[in-house]
């Protein structure tokens, strides 16, 4: 897993003093060895405004609302929109994805980036911090849509080419990402298509460590189902690299308290499934897939345990800030 990506010089200076102040030297050593029980906490906390709104707004997790059944296609399209990896330059840097914005494809209105944003739940996606090429010299963040309100005034036609375009220059343009293979970029837009609020089971923020538990079982339902179909080795690499981002996800989340065995096992299920990719035949990509992935009612036994210490907790958030007090 690659956890040096925070001690990346081109990360906006604020986001590195805020790390460097709470962890010091510890995550230098971090990215020369293993990161295991070193304190951290999640990137995402530099995507809030204050202290006060990481407190009011962190533990609040939407459903999906995804109309028709949990085919492939849609859990692959779930996948990348959940992953950094689809997005470049500085935006994959902060580890931001699609979801970010829109988690479960509603609008994050708590979402604020001093660069690009002018009030909590607001962005300027054509900005040059965020885009090499697309910037386009003006400051005019606008309101997060929520994607899966299809009668607000955000709406677009999502079946039409224009809206394949839009996609397309969002991804490679606004966010400096690489031209997505086919495959995902497809699913993506299944994804897109399906998201609606008539299918949203809750509006009532539910258990973040349930959801990302689910994200991450159907990551690996993904990867499964990729060897299987041997999809070409760039998919692959794409869900691998993906479902590893969800780990590394769970691994800053876990770090208010840092874990050893925890982080151990998450770096080495990550470590595991990264070895898929060296592997030829469909069966020895099967076996080490099962070999990586043995650990892992252990791994989720210790995450339930340890819950009341991590991000997805409340308490544990609002002891941590008080102790780091910053802003
Ligand atoms: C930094 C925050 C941010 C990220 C990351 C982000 N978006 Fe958005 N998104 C916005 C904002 C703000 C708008 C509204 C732009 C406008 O009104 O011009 C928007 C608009 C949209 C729309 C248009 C909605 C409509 O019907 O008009 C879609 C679709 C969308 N985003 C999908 C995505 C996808 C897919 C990704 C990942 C590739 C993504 N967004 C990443 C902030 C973000």
């Amino acid at each position: 897993m690659d956890f040096s990506g925070i001690l990346n010089p081109a990360l906006n200076r604020k986001v590195v003093r805020r790390l460097v102040l709470i962890t010091g030297s510890v995550l230098l050593a971090c990215a020369q060895s293993a990161c295991a029980s070193d304190a951290r906490e999640p990137s995402e906390f530099a995507w809030f405004e204050s202290n006060a709104a990481i407190v009011e707004g962190f533990s609040q997790r939407y459903t999906e609302c995804a109309k028709g059944p949990s085919t492939f296609e849609l859990r692959l399209g779930r996948l990348a929109f959940n992953s950094p990896r689809l997005l470049g330059g500085q935006a994959a840097r902060m580890k931001l994805s699609c979801a970010s914005c829109h988690p479960s494809g509603r609008a994050n209105e708590h979402f604020f980036i001093e660069q690009i944003s002018s009030a909590p739940g607001t962005a300027d996606i054509s900005h040059s911090f965020l885009s090499s090429a697309g910037g386009d010299g003006i400051s005019n963040p606008k309101v997060i849509p929520d994607l899966v309100n299809r009668s607000g005034a955000h709406i677009r036609d999502r079946q039409t080419d224009d809206f394949a375009l839009f996609m397309h220059r969002l991804i490679e343009v606004e966010f400096d990402g690489r031209k997505p293979p086919q495959t995902i970029f497809k699913a993506l837009w299944t994804y897109l298509q399906n998201a609606d609020q008539a299918y949203c089971s809750t509006n009532e923020p539910a258990s973040g460590l349930h959801q990302r538990v689910t994200l991450l079982r159907e990551a690996l339902a993904v990867v499964k189902d990729m060897i299987n179909l041997q999809v070409s080795d760039e998919d692959l690499r794409f869900a691998v690299s993906s479902t590893r981002s969800q780990l590394e996800y769970l691994y800053e989340i876990y770090g208010l308290a840092a874990n050893k065995q925890l982080d151990q096992r998450l770096i080495r299920l990550s470590r595991g499934l990264d070895e898929i990719l060296n592997q030829q035949s469909i069966k020895s990509r099967s076996q080490q897939l099962a070999k990586a992935t043995s650990e892992i009612p252990t791994l989720l036994d210790l995450l339930y345990k340890h819950e009341a210490t991590s991000a997805f907790s409340l308490s544990a958030i609002s002891a941590h800030l008080e102790l780091n007090k910053k802003r």
